[in-house]
């Protein structure tokens, strides 16, 4: 029986339901890693319908589903499909619906994801919608903090830009169920909306201060296709950056749900600190428990 049948919002989950996919993520690690082979997933297709570029999240879905013996079909680019023929994202979702047992869909816009579990006929699952949420980027994110660090007593930066980061607009909502201090860094501009705050504890401080005193350091990328104008952001691109020399005498682990273009210095990737690009393996095993959930 599934916990949930579509996953919207980290909101949509109890406590017990997001430790419930992190420990399942457990069983699917060598999966995931391709030591052991499943078919769990046999006779399943996923439908991908990405509106926004991605890497990771459509190609950890992808090698999930494969991995699992399941099939995944794709919109491709959004110019030679439909849409560009003035098709709704209704009609799009409603059809694709018909031709997969799952759908995971990425778009601009807030509230599109949910929409879409409104007219599907299948579960559907949001890889981002505008600067809304990032859910299933969320579950990765704390099952990587539970394996390297751990969940309790968590002291947690969250670095940059916190206005329109939907991977922070989700994983604050997740980490206020586990009691998590909050330190929020970033720009005057890109602040954190007031309306997010609402659980949860809370404090502003600089960098320098998160360095010694977290146990994680989030970083997140300025969200350039947020911005109203190119002005905007050229007021703060580049105003925060982590070097190694900052973390000479830091035990904290530095995570980013990745890309990255200049918050996080080339020579931080060979420290210890540097957890990056395990978070991003751990995409695979995570999105495996939320495949199944959904589909089984
Ligand atoms: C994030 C996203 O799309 O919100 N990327 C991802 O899914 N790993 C973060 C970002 O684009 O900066």
């Amino acid at each position: 029986m599934s916990r949930f049948r579509h996953l919207i919002s980290i909101d949509d989950l109890e406590r017990d339901d997001i430790e419930h996919i992190l420990s399942k993520a457990d069983s699917f690690v060598e999966i995931a890693r391709g030591e052991k082979s499943s078919g769990i997933l046999e006779g399943k297709i996923l439908a991908n319908l990405f509106f926004e570029p991605s890497t990771r999240t459509r190609m950890s879905f992808e090698s999930a589903m494969k991995r699992l013996g399941g099939e995944v079909i794709n919109l491709g680019s959004v110019e030679a499909s439909s849409i560009a023929k003035g098709e709704s994202l209704a009609d799009t979702v409603r059809v694709v619906s018909g031709y997969a047992d799952c759908i995971v869909i990425r778009h601009y816009r807030e509230g599109s994801a949910r929409f879409a579990s409104v007219v599907s006929e299948v579960p559907v699952i949001n890889a981002g919608d505008g600067a809304g949420q990032h859910p299933t980027q969320t579950l990765l994110d704390l099952y990587t903090i539970k394996k390297e660090v751990g969940l309790k007593n968590l002291r947690i930066a969250l670095v940059g830009d916190l206005k329109y980061s939907r991977t922070v607009h989700s994983l604050i909502k997740a980490l206020a169920h586990f009691g998590a201090e909050m330190l929020l860094v970033s720009p005057e501009a890109l602040k954190l909306p007031d309306e997010l705050k609402e659980n949860g504890s809370f404090a502003e401080c600089d960098l320098e201060y998160a360095v010694e005193n977290a146990d994680v350091i989030y970083v997140t990328r300025i969200q350039k296709e947020r911005f109203p104008d190119e002005e905007e952001y050229r007021k703060v691109a580049g105003s925060y950056r982590i070097t190694a020399e900052m973390l000479k005498n830091s035990s904290a682990v530095i995570m980013h749900p990745l890309p990255r273009v200049d918050e996080i210095s080339y020579d931080v990737d060979s420290l210890p600190n540097a957890i990056y690009f395990r978070q991003a393996f751990y995409g695979v095993p995570v999105r495996m428990a939320i495949l199944t959930e959904v589909m089984l």
